[in-house]
């Protein structure tokens, strides 16, 4: 497994302003289609890179549930929330092969630049597709083969190996139309029953 150890190192690459030209983080939330009051999970959530989009997008009445499997990134994801007054992002230690959500209990799943390390993947698919309420969307952002940023290219995916994880598990799922400069976005669908 590969660690992401001491937060405040990964945070001045994560969080680096430049990021936002070609991560878009606005674009991705827009994307995600979320409504006031939902409940979304970002897996893998780092430093907290997304939170404040999520945050805004769920509103007062909404969750995000900042989940990663390094305990400093949790420790910090909770302390970012409380400095930027992020009261309804709740930061959660996730197991490697289990995210931990109750059956039926997100409307959104985010997964950025961290299905790649995930082993079991389409156990792990199968996991987010029970964690999905009906009508629920996974979506799913990672770096093509030809970024310029990224993990090394042999630890890269082709989205059409992800759709076809998550299709194996039973979750539809197609690459989105829309891309980003550096990344696809894969989408699973669980049906509206
Ligand atoms: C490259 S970082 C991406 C962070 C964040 N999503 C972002 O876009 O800034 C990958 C993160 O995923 C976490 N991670 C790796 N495997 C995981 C797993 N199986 N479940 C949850 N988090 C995981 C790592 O600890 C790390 O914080």
């Amino acid at each position: 497994m590969h660690r992401f150890e001491k937060a405040e190192d990964w945070a001045k690459e994560f969080d680096d302003p430049a990021r936002d030209a070609w991560q878009k983080p606005a674009e991705v939330v827009a994307l995600m289609k979320i409504a006031p009051g939902m409940t979304v999970a970002d897996i893998g959530a780092g430093t907290g890179y997304f939170e404040p989009h999520l945050s805004r997008a769920v509103g007062p009445s909404g969750k995000v549930l900042a989940l990663d499997v390094e305990p400093d990134m949790v420790r910090y994801l909770g302390e970012r929330a409380k400095r930027e007054k992020l009261a309804n992002v709740e930061a959660r230690a996730a197991q490697l092969a289990d995210p931990g959500l109750g059956d039926a209990s997100v409307d959104r799943v985010l997964i950025v630049d961290t299905w790649h390390h995930i082993d079991a993947r389409p156990a792990y698919a199968a996991k987010l597709l029970k964690a999905l309420k009906p009508g629920g969307l996974v979506v799913i952002v990672d770096f093509t083969m030809d970024a310029k940023h990224g993990p090394p290219k042999e630890h890269r995916i082709a989205p059409e190996k992800i759709v076809e994880e998550l299709k194996g598990a039973g979750l539809p799922a197609q690459i989105a139309t829309e891309s980003l400069p550096e990344q696809y976005i894969v989408i699973g669908a669980r049906g509206a029953t």
